[in-house]
């Protein structure tokens, strides 16, 4: 019987890498007595739902796609958590919640040795991802710009993050306007390119690409996504987003075991899990 259990929670949560990636990592590290699973709950019975891992002694759990904003109100959400107005990481130990999204993101780009620190860092997208991805660029003190295809979304972003977490000076903007702004790096957090819609990029038809920017692309299926192609096609580097999805894993790691995570272990096991797929 395996004695310290951790865990997803979501809806649906079947192509989830996660279980993949903590048990390998469990794995590589003989901690045989722990176990990472996935639980689908619907949104109608998040309360009752999030109990059952609880009850079933758990020490923690990840929260991702339809509840990450819904469990700030059933946990205690650290500053990083209210910040971003999402949980991904829960220890029921203290029932408190944080969101390792922010520094997944940040701790990638370091990995692959991209300056953010005083660079101007355009991200596309204006919902959850993009509130992590922001406010992890802003924190590294990053000069912040978002286009979003629906304007407003982008403007509640940042003022949200002004008034939970006191960031200001991030522009919104026209993907026209965004053209010519001189940004060294372009993070995409919209969905679009997402398998099976891999022709589509978020950089519309018609806006000129700017040249020798590098784009990071939080979506990883496909690997190799649409606008991480035009990129490259304009002479820039393009960085798929499956390097976030390992490091905000090995942060929760960290959190629930203590224990310093081994992330070549969590990302090739997450690649070896995709290609298996056949959707990379
Ligand atoms: P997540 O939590 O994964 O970020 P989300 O909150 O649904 O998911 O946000 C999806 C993002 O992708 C949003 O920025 C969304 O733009 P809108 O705010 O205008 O909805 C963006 N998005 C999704 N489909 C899009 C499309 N076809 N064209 C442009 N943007 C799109």
């Amino acid at each position: 019987m395996r004695k310290n259990r951790v865990g997803l929670i979501g809806f649906p949560t079947e192509h989830s890498l996660s279980p993949v990636m903590h048990n390998a990592a469990f794995e590589a590290l003989g901690m045989s007595d722990w176990l990472y699973d996935a639980m689908s709950i619907p949104p109608d019975i998040l309360r009752y739902g999030v109990q059952e891992p609880k009850n079933h002694g758990y020490i923690g759990i990840n929260v991702t796609v339809p509840h990450k904003e819904a469990m700030m109100e059933l946990v205690r959400p650290d500053e990083i958590a209210r910040a971003i107005g999402a949980v991904n990481t829960v220890d029921f130990r203290n029932n408190s919640g944080t969101n390792t999204d922010a520094d997944g993101i940040v701790d990638d780009l370091r990995a692959n040795g991209v300056p953010i620190a005083n660079k101007r860092v355009l991200v596309l997208g204006a919902g959850g991802a993009a509130r992590a991805v922001v406010y992890g660029l802003a924190r590294e003190r990053a000069r912040v710009a978002i286009v979003n295809r629906t304007k407003i979304r982008a403007e509640r972003l940042v003022a949200d993050l002004k008034s939970a977490a006191g960031i200001d000076g991030i522009a919104v903007m026209t993907l026209d306007e965004a053209a010519d702004w001189g940004m060294s790096l372009i993070i995409n957090c919209t969905s679009v390119g997402l398998h099976p819609h891999v022709d589509q990029s978020p950089w519309i038809h018609g806006v000129p690409f700017p040249a020798g920017v590098t784009v990071y692309d939080t979506v990883y299926r496909p690997a190799n996504t649409a606008l991480m192609q035009q990129c490259i096609a304009h002479g820039g580097r393009a960085i798929g987003g499956l390097g976030m999805l390992a490091r905000q894993g090995a942060l929760s790691f960290e959190i629930w075991t203590g224990v310093a995570p081994p992330v070549d272990v969590m990302l090739g096991a997450a690649q070896a899990a995709l290609e298996n797929t056949g959707k990379v």
